[in-house]
């Protein structure tokens, strides 16, 4: 695993988007497999720059989810495919059909699990995968306790994930209880991980997910296992590591 500490979240971000840039120079078909919440946020906004700037051409990128909320109606602007819609297919100019991600309005939930892992696969599996990191440790929404071999299924997200996430929501009420999420196994199946983490809040998560042992109570502790992790940190987030 490669620990990167970056002075603050831009330049994570630049950093980041440099590297996606590098793959896509290389195989300008690249499976990009993306993350939502705050922290990947200047990761797109870099990115988006050097496409808009000519620097690299993201045409013919593919993005696929990492997770979804389960029951949010189609269309709601919290949804994972909205958000990553918005934030990233939208910006790099991609059409819909470029994105792949799990259906979280299904009815047979465990059957679009099987779908997603399936349609990964089909993809040729996700080049260089984004990840943020919970501050419980969780990745995806693989939360602490989650089988380090597990595939993408349904899962109950915590208290302490639904108050982080509240955020988002114009009420706490409204934070959906399950997620649909990549399991670690399935992460672990992209060929790089590139996992961001900036702020005081995360530093936490960040040391035992670094220098703990692996662990399923810090499924970012997986990354050890990776032979291809790159861990981006700013120097808050960095602060408890040793
Ligand atoms: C979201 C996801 C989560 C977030 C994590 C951190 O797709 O996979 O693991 O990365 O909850 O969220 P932020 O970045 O909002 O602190």
């Amino acid at each position: 695993m490669e620990v990167v500490i970056v002075q603050n979240a831009a330049a994570g971000g630049e950093l980041i988007a440099d590297s996606i840039a590098g793959l896509l120079r290389r195989k300008p078909d690249a499976l990009l497999g993306v993350a939502t919440g705050s922290t990947p946020l200047p990761i797109y906004q870099a990115l988006t720059a050097k496409v808009r700037s000519g620097e690299v051409d993201a045409s013919r990128a593919r993005i696929a989810q990492l997770d979804e909320y389960v029951g949010l109606p189609a269309g709601h602007p919290e949804s994972y495919r909205s958000v990553v819609l918005r934030e990233v297919v939208e910006p790099l100019g991609l059409s819909e059909s470029s994105f792949i991600g799990p259906d979280g309005a299904a009815e047979d939930v465990q059957a679009a699990c099987e779908a997603y892992d399936r349609a990964l696969a089909e993809a040729g599996g996700v080049d260089l995968q984004l990840l943020g990191i919970g501050t419980d440790g969780h990745i995806g929404f693989n939360e602490p306790c989650s089988s380090l071999a597990s595939r993408t299924r349904i899962k109950t997200l915590t208290r302490q994930t639904r108050e982080d996430n509240a955020r988002f929501f114009d009420s706490p009420e409204e934070v959906p209880h399950h997620v649909i999420t990549q399991g670690i196994g399935t992460i672990l199946e992209a060929r790089h991980l590139v996992l961001l983490a900036t702020g005081e809040g995360k530093a936490e998560a960040i040391a035992q997910a670094v220098e703990g042992p692996v662990a399923a109570l810090v499924p970012a502790s997986a990354l050890q296992l990776h032979p291809h992790a790159t861990v981006v940190v700013d120097e808050a987030a960095a602060s408890r590591l040793k």
